[in-house]
C-alpha cells in the first residue's frame, strides 16, 4: 500500500485496518509527502510491520533493497492517495521516490486512487496521465464528488476504504464472467393498501447483493434490480429501484433479452391488493377485508422466453423436508437453468441473516449442498458451481 501526500492520507490508516480485517499481509509506503501528513508510526503500529520511507530508498540496509523486494512481495499494490505529482513522476517513469521505483519494479496489478483538489483533478495535465495510465493497465478508481477539504465542491475526495477494498479485491479474483451481463433481483417488493400502507417480506436482499458483488469481482457487468433495501448498495453496481411486483415485472422484461444471465433472488410478493385506496384507510369496521390478486410470475414468464446461451437461476424458500421435491418441480415448471433452495425453517438460513445453507439444483440432473457460511462465501460457490454445471451453455454464442 502506498500512501502520497495529500489530506486524504489519513484515510489510509482505516484502509489498512480494513485489509488487515479481510486478511491481508500488508507492507506500507509512505513517500516523503505522506511523511508530511501522517507518521510512519501510524501504519508501523497497526501493521506491525516496518514501513519504508524515502529514507530507507536512499539508504538500505543489510542488503535489503526495498523498492525490488516490496515489489516481488506484493502480489496487488494500491496507492491511496495519490496526489498529482504522484501520478505525474509514474506516467513519467521517474523512479526518483520509492513508490514509483517499486511500482515500475513489480509485475502485480496496481490500483491507484487520486484524490486531490476538483480543479486539479480536472485539470489537462491530470487527464492525459489518467489516460495514459489506464492505457497500460494500471487500475484507476475515480475520486468521489462532495465538499473537499479545501471547500471546494466535486470530484475529488477519496472513495471510502470499503470501495477501495473491493476494487483492490476485484484485481485479484478470477476474471471468469468477463463480458457477461447479469442481471439480479434482490430484496422484497412492496405492494401498496393504501397511500401509507403495504404488503411486503422480510427479505434483506443481502443473498441478490452477495450474487451480484461476487460477478462483479470476477468481471462481469451487473445490473440489480431491488425492491426497498436496508443494506447500502455499493456505486460500482448499476442499479434499478422498484416497489411493486408489477414494476420489478416491467423491468425484468425489458432488460433480459440484453444479458446472459439471469438471477432472480428477489422475494417478489406473490398476491397484490386487487385495490389501492387513495389516501389512509379510516380506522372504522371491527374488521377488514382485502381481496388479493396474483402477481405475474416473472420468472416462469422471462425464462419461457430464453434463447439460447442465456442462463436463468431462480431462488426457492422452502420449508423442512418438502424442500428437495419442492425445488425440483419448480425447477422444471419454470424452465430454469439452476434453482437456489433454502430452507425457512432453520434461523441461521435464508430471511433476514448473514449466513445461508443452500442446496443447488441444476436442470442437467446435479444436485449440490452448499453447507452453512456468509452469504458472501455461498455466493461465491454458486457462481463456482455455475461455470462447472453451465459454462458450456454460457460459451455458446446466442
Ligand atoms: O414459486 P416461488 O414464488 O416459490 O418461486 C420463487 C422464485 O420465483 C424466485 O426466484 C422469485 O424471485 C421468483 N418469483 C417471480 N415472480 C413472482 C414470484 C416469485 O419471479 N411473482
Amino acid at each position: 500500500m502506498g500512501v502520497t501526500g495529500g489530506i486524504a492520507a489519513y484515510k489510509a490508516a482505516a484502509l489498512l485496518r480494513l485489509l488487515q480485517k479481510v486478511g491481508a499481509n500488508v507492507r506500507v509506503i509512505l513517500t516523503e509527502g505522506a511523511e508530511a501528513f501522517i507518521s510512519p508510526l501510524t501504519f508501523e503500529a497497526l501493521s506491525q510491520e516496518k514501513v519504508f520511507t524515502q529514507a530507507d530508498f536512499l539508504k538500505p540496509q543489510g542488503g535489503f533493497i526495498p523498492h525490488t523486494e516490496l515489489a516481488r512481495f506484493a502480489e496487488a499494490v494500491v496507492v491511496a492517495p495519490a496526489t498529482a505529482s504522484f501520478l505525474a513522476s509514474l506516467t513519467s517513469g521517474d523512479a526518483q521516490s520509492i513508490l514509483v521505483a517499486t511500482i515500475m519494479a513489480t509485475k502485480a496489478p496496481v490500483l491507484l486512487c487520486p484524490a486531490m483538489n476538483v480543479n486539479m483533478w480536472e485539470h489537462p495535465a491530470v487527464k492525459e496521465n489518467i489516460a495514459k495510465l489506464r492505457s497500460w493497465s494500471y487500475e484507476v478508481l475515480a475520486p468521489c464528488g462532495g465538499e473537499l477539504a479545501c471547500g471546494d465542491v466535486g470530484p475529488g475526495r477519496l472513495p471510502e476504504p470499503e470501495l477501495i477494498a473491493d476494487f483492490l479485491a476485484r484485481l485479484l479474483a478470477p476474471a471468469d464472467y468477463q463480458g457477461k451481463k447479469v442481471l439480479i433481483t434482490a430484496g422484497p417488493t412492496r405492494e401498496p393498501i393504501d397511500a401509507v400502507r403495504f404488503i411486503s417480506n422480510r427479505s434483506s436482499g443481502k443473498m441478490g447483493l452477495a450474487l451480484a458483488k461476487a460477478f462483479w469481482l470476477r468481471g462481469a457487468e451487473v445490473m440489480l434490480v431491488h425492491g426497498p433495501l436496508s443494506v447500502k448498495i455499493p456505486s460500482y453496481l448499476s442499479q434499478r429501484p422498484v416497489e411493486t411486483a408489477q414494476e420489478m415485472y416491467q423491468v425484468v422484461n425489458e432488460l433480459f433479452p440484453g444479458v446472459d444471465i439471469l438471477v432472480m433472488a428477489a422475494a417478489v410478493a406473490d398476491y397484490t391488493p386487487v385495490k389501492t385506496f387513495s389516501g389512509k384507510l379510516k380506522k372504522k369496521e371491527k374488521e377488514l377485508v382485502f381481496t388479493l390478486k396474483k402477481t405475474p410470475d416473472i420468472l416462469a414468464e422471462v425464462s419461457a422466453k430464453k434463447r439460447p446461451g442465456q442462463v436463468v437461476v431462480g431462488f426457492a424458500a422452502e420449508e423442512g423436508e418438502k424442500l428437495p421435491e419442492e425445488a425440483r418441480r419448480k425447477l422444471k415448471a419454470k424452465h430454469l437453468d439452476l434453482i437456489v433452495a433454502n430452507d425457512i425453517t432453520r434461523c441461521e438460513t435464508g430471511f433476514e441473516t448473514e449466513t445461508n445453507e443452500v442446496f443447488l439444483f441444476f436442470a442437467n440432473g446435479k444436485e449440490l449442498k452448499l453447507p452453512l457460511a456468509p452469504k458472501e462465501k455461498i455466493a461465491w460457490q454458486i457462481l463456482d458451481a455455475l461455470k462447472e454445471q453451465l459454462g458450456e451453455i454460457l460459451s455458446a454464442k446466442a
